[in-house]
């Protein structure tokens, strides 16, 4: 083989028709294999699907192609086992192992790349990438999921306050709090896989942008890497990165959804709420303050949108205005998307760990739940079935009610039948039942709401719809 390690010499892989290497810059601009040797596993399971396909269509001899497939796979060891030396003046990971491929089998490794490009290559390698990672990333939403029922299941008749403008509305159980990031979880599940599902057609075999005039077999490479079929058009296949920007889109809007119980975990576990607390193992201190306990985890899982919306923010510009086919442009899709998947995968599992973690303070938050009037709608309620008061009006009668209960300091239940009848004199002593945080919760039983034997029936479903 000639030097294709040395700058000054013009490439192997087009070096026809260059005299001399690039400058530093050129080649400090123009590397990417720092950044997609991770893509080294697909890569390599491309070249052996496509090489095992021209051999079957006569374009090269199995003789080739067994060299070639063993060889690969002899790479595939070195890097798994670090031995293998990258080389940024090789550029990329595709042209990394095919040189190693050449220094491994000599001539047969040149004609891998006969109806193959770099273009349809990196399209391929990068599919294959996304497609596992989003399945990775559905995997540990459901790990998530695992243990906000388990919490669920333990809580489902504790009683907390829900909050709405973050100021005390209506008692909740704790249960149906959790059950909602369950949820949540499934919906971003469900945009990850619409995503997967769409993403999983070939562009191997598309070559540089047009296609080839070898007789190649496209289904059968598609086949080979469990694509569904081989995309249609070379001019997209080489050129689409959609299905990027819809992963990060779908990796956005999950760690959104995550950031929003994270953001709950770091005000529960505050002495100002004091509802839950993290064990040291989700915890951080101080180093001047002693006494400090802080939801550090919680606090960076908040902070992920930042990073992982940038990222889709980042490609989608990458990708503007961008002409057909494949440009250079494109390879700056890898690192935003990598980037942007690994911290999403350690926002799943912090938020996977923490929501096991957590303990709740039983006392304190049905203290709260019952605080700042939380069961006034539930004397409103009680007024329009027990003296058929119009809803809007009932609201009224209860609303003056909290103003003198406010004024005498205490809680409504804590009104006097007499203070009550001042106000509306066909009450009777049946509404003190209904004021209380507990017979709240309990009496909210319409279908999706907050009633323990609603959350049970939901926790039963999950856990049938999660064994499936
Ligand atoms: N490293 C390149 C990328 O990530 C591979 C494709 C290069 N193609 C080319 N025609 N230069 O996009």
């Amino acid at each position: 083989m000639s030097d294709t390690s040395s700058k000054s010499a013009a490439s192997d892989m087009w070096g026809g028709r260059f005299d001399a290497g690039p400058s530093d810059i050129m080649q400090a601009i123009n590397a990417s294999v720092d950044i997609d040797q991770r893509l080294y596993n697909q890569d390599i399971d491309g070249s052996l699907a496509h090489a095992r396909m021209l051999s079957a269509c006569g374009v090269i001899s199995s003789k080739d192609a067994e060299a070639i497939c063993s060889g690969l796979e002899a790479i595939r060891a070195d890097i798994a086992a670090g031995n293998f030396v990258w080389k940024p003046e090789l550029e990329d990971v595709h042209m990394n192992i095919e040189a190693a491929l050449r220094e491994k089998i000599g001539e047969p490794a040149g004609r891998l790349h006969t109806a193959r490009s770099r273009n349809d290559q990196v399209a391929t390698d990068f599919r294959l990438w996304m497609r596992d990672t989003l399945t990775g990333a559905i995997e540990g939403l459901t790990r998530y999921q695992r243990a906000l029922i388990a919490q669920a299941e333990a809580h489902a008749d504790w009683v907390m306050p829900g909050f709405t403008h973050l100021q005390t509305a209506q008692p909740v159980s704790l249960g149906h709090h959790l059950l909602c990031w369950v949820e949540a979880a499934e919906r971003d599940k469900g945009r990850l896989e619409d995503c997967r599902k769409r993403l999983n057609e070939s562009p191997l075999g598309a070559a540089a942008l047009a296609g080839t005039a070898f007789p190649i077999d496209r289904d059968q490479t598609a086949k080979a890497l469990g694509f569904d079929r081989p995309m249609a058009n070379s001019l997209d296949a080489v050129s689409a990165r959609d299905f990027a920007l819809e992963a990060l889109s779908a990796a956005a809007i999950t760690a959104v959804n995550l950031s929003r119980f994270a953001e709950e975990i770091v005000l529960w576990t505050s002495r100002r709420f004091g509802f839950a607390q993290l064990t040291d193992a989700f915890s951080t201190g101080s180093s001047i303050m002693p006494q400090k306990r802080n939801p550090d985890a919680a606090e960076l899982v908040r902070a992920k949108p930042g990073r992982i919306a940038g990222a889709l923010q980042g490609l989608i510009l990458v990708c503007k205005g961008l002409p057909l086919a494949y440009s250079k442009d494109l390879q700056e899709d890898k690192s935003l998307v990598f980037t942007a998947f690994d911290d999403l995968a350690l926002a799943v599992s912090a938020m996977a760990g923490m929501a096991a973690d957590l303990s709740f303070n039983r006392d304190a938050l049905e203290e709260a739940a019952g605080e700042a009037y939380s069961d006034a709608t539930d004397l409103a309620d009680w007024l329009v079935r027990e003296l058929n008061l119009p809803f809007r009006e009932a609201h009224h009668v209860a609303g003056s009610a909290v103003k003198l209960a406010e004024s005498k300091g205490v809680p409504l239940s804590e009104l006097t039948l007499g203070d009550y009848q001042t106000i509306e004199p066909r009450i009777h002593d049946g509404l003190f039942a209904v004021l209380s945080a507990r017979a709240s919760m309990e009496s909210r039983l319409s279908y999706g709401g907050t009633a323990p034997v609603r959350v049970r029936e939901q926790i039963a479903a999950w856990n049938t719809r999660l064994e499936a």
